[in-house]
């Protein structure tokens, strides 16, 4: 965690349209570790020091998308979408890539070099063979636009579903941290086990992690009006039944009678509920539209 200490170095990175102000150090090579500002093409995470060399390689460059397999892509927006209104597309198309560390080893670097930017605590850049990177972008005419992603352990010891997760600065609050967390509950359904996120989480992975956990609970609570155990809620969410009892401890929905765990809703909980997730922004997963199987 030496990383951790470190002052910043990198003040700005130029992203695609984008400017970013970073938040952390983050361990680029020298030298461009020693620059104030970098710029990276948004199709290879390729990092230049000189706006001159990125135009450089972008004339080359023929990738549009992250390196690796689309495997999903959001429905079209129906012909009535509202949010169509005089031409501006508030939901844009989405796409779900996977990027295998091992096959995209230079690009899946780049991707941790851009996160670390952006968190305080993790300190794995090099190392990214044991992993699958899920790349989220927003796809327009010019091409697939990454605004962020989770990595998995393609094997984890601890049952771990989610290792690193970002959404670019640009993008936050949109709901694709919720669907990224989403995502990857169902790929833990998808291979028939629970999961949860690796520890410590920072702040913001907290708030997200806490509301997702409440919202995808009372959901199932809701929807099951018969009494349902703490297994049963783990079973249904692929959430880790320890995330099911610290959530519904929070929301004070458990009781404690001898030695059993004992969950009860009220309809003002569940009334309440219906308030929270009309403001809360929900991108669904249609899972018709997931084509993934588990790694081997
Ligand atoms: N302050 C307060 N609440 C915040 C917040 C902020 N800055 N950012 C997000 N939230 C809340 C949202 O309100 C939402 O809750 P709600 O639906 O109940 O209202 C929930 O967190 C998820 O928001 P969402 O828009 O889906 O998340 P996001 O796209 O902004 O991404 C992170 C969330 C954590 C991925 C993003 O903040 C991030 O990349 N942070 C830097 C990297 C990091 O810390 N990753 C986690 C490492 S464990
Ligand atoms: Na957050």
């Amino acid at each position: 965690h030496q990383e951790k200490t470190k002052v910043k170095n990198i003040q700005s990175v130029e992203l695609g349209k984008h400017e970013l102000d970073t938040w952390y150090y983050s361990p680029y090579p020298e030298p461009h570790a020693s620059c104030n500002k970098l710029y990276i093409c948004e199709y290879t995470l390729k990092y230049f020091r000189k706006k001159k060399t990125l135009l450089r390689h972008l004339a080359k460059c023929t990738l549009r998308h992250p390196p690796g397999d689309e495997i999903y892509r959001s429905p079209p927006a129906p012909a009535n979408d509202p949010s169509l209104v005089g031409g501006a597309i508030t939901n844009p198309p989405i796409s779900m890539f996977e990027v295998d560390g091992k096959k995209g080893k230079v690009y899946c670097q780049n991707l941790c070099l851009l996160s670390k930017l952006f968190l305080d605590h993790k300190t794995l850049y090099y190392d990214v063979d044991p992993f699958l990177f899920y790349i989220m972008c927003e796809k327009d005419a010019q091409g697939y636009h990454i605004v962020g992603y989770f990595s998995k352990e393609k094997a984890s010891a601890e049952g771990n579903n989610l290792a690193c997760i970002l959404t670019l600065p640009p993008y936050q609050r949109k709901g694709y941290g919720r669907f990224l967390i989403a995502f990857s509950y169902e790929l833990s359904k998808k291979e028939g086990r629970v999961g949860s996120p690796e520890r410590p989480l920072s702040d913001l992975g907290a708030v997200s992690y806490r509301s997702y956990w409440t919202r995808e609970i009372l959901e199932v609570l809701r929807e099951h009006k018969a009494s349902l155990s703490i297994k049963d809620i783990s079973d249904k969410t692929a959430i880790r039944t320890d995330d099911v009892v610290k959530t519904l401890e929070s929301l004070s929905l458990i009781k404690y009678w001898k030695g059993d765990h004992i969950i009860s809703v009220t309809q003002k909980i569940v009334e309440d509920h219906c308030k929270t997730i009309a403001n809360q922004k929900n991108i669904e997963i249609d899972l018709n539209r997931l084509h993934w199987t588990p790694y081997r």
